[in-house]
């Protein structure tokens, strides 16, 4: 890595956050145990962990479940408001990043001592600018849509911590996505709900609902062991002054990204056929594309792939005009009671009154977000033999 005084790859060195989902903060612990790092710390909707550069780029890379990997610049307590700006001014920001680079400065900010969310904002941006006017006699421009370098600012009481966003873009942004369904599943949330169904990876993963073919897409990489961001190009790490470009090609060489076959079926369908080929040019765009099936049909005429298998899906939730909502979830409990039996279903919606149609008493709920709606993940176990069923 560069020669900085601040920026040394000494061993564990860094403290690494890594952002997440309301809910999702358990699943990411254990990706990250999978991936080798056993020392995790759990926070609210973050994990932490210590670490280095080469960490940093391949998390960045494999993590699955993460929404950004920050690194934490400093961390101190202010008093006043003004020790934020003389706090912010001792940091060699330039050892950082170069002044032709844009940056932004984004926050969180729970402190009484800021009456204003933003003011915190721009007194760390001050600071930031007139570092580099000390330092290199010339400042860095602002640009809040497209910053090149993110610098991320959480205000908790009196406690200020100070890190960088190595990410940038979120990483739901994978870069796979050609087409866009109409109520697309974030990507991370996907990956999420995969990890919390506890899929095996090798039993047939069935998506009756599949939309534009996020949860298959992703059941798919998954069980390839290729990482979800193998498309992505962008990560805010490769604007920062100690870019290693080799040490970056090496860990995307090292990684898998082709594959012969699946180790199971993946299949998804879609009541509409517009949606079938926004999932399947969405697949064509990866290396897991061609193994995946998909055909445009409605549940109802779904019939059991296999004795057993995993459905994991995104039903409608009735916020479109004229859906009945009750009367499709009730047939989908229907279908899934006398077509399904040996089946593990998990359906992730926010209508209550969906559920209850549905007919079935779940064994597991999780609550959950998709966006800024409130969400349930609900497991189904659907028994051989109908008499097993737990009806409501
Ligand atoms: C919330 S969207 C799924 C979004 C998907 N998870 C994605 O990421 O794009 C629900 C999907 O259910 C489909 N759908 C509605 N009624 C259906 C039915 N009876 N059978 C199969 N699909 C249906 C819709 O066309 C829509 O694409």
């Amino acid at each position: 890595m560069a020669n900085s005084s601040q920026i040394k790859d000494s061993e564990k060195s860094l403290t690494i956050t890594i952002k997440t989902f309301f809910g999702l903060e358990q699943v990411l612990t254990e990706e990250l145990n999978e991936l080798g790092y056993k020392d995790v710390q759990l926070l609210n909707r973050a994990v932490q962990i210590k670490g280095t550069w080469n960490d940093v780029y391949f998390l960045n890379l494999h993590l699955r479940c993460a929404i950004a990997v920050l690194i934490q610049v400093r961390q101190f307590q202010i008093k006043t408001e003004d020790d934020l700006y003389k706090q912010c001014l001792k940091i060699k920001w330039h050892e950082y990043f170069k002044v032709d680079k844009s940056f932004s400065v984004r926050g969180a900010i729970f402190s009484d001592f800021f009456k204003n969310s933003q003011y915190p904002i721009l007194v760390v941006k001050d600071a930031i600018v007139d570092t580099f006017r000390n330092a290199v006699g010339d400042r860095p421009d602002v640009n809040t849509k497209s910053p090149q370098i993110v610098i991320d600012l959480y205000v908790n009481n009196n406690q200020v911590t100070l890190s960088l966003n190595t990410s940038g873009l979120p990483l739901f942004q994978r870069g796979y996505r050609q087409a866009v369904g109409e109520a697309p599943l974030n990507e991370v949330v996907a990956a999420g709900l995969i990890r919390l169904s506890g899929w095996d990876r090798k039993s047939t993963f069935l998506d009756p609902f599949c939309g534009s073919g996020t949860l298959l897409i992703e059941a798919a990489l998954l069980a390839a062991g290729i990482p979800s961001n193998i498309e992505r190009q962008h990560y805010a790490f490769k604007n920062l002054a100690n870019y290693d470009d080799a040490l970056w090609n090496k860990l995307y060489d090292e990684t898998q990204k082709r594959i012969t076959k699946l180790p199971c079926r993946i299949i998804g369908y879609d009541i509409n056929d517009e949606m079938v080929i926004k999932a399947r040019r969405n697949l064509r765009a990866l290396p897991i594309g061609r193994f995946v099936e998909t055909a445009s049909e409605p549940f109802e005429r779904i019939k059991k792939p296999e004795d057993s298998g995993m459905i994991i899906t995104n039903p409608p939730y009735g916020e479109r005009m004229g859906e009945n909502i009750e009367e499709l979830y009730e047939g989908f409990g229907n279908w899934m009671k006398s077509e399904m039996s040996g089946w593990r279903c998990w359906v992730i919606s926010s209508s209550e009154s969906g559920f209850k149609s549905i007919g079935l008493k779940p064994s597991k709920k999780i609550r959950l977000y998709n966006g800024d709606l409130e969400c349930s993940f609900r497991l189904f176990e659907l028994y051989e033999g109908s008499k097993k069923n737990p009806s409501l």
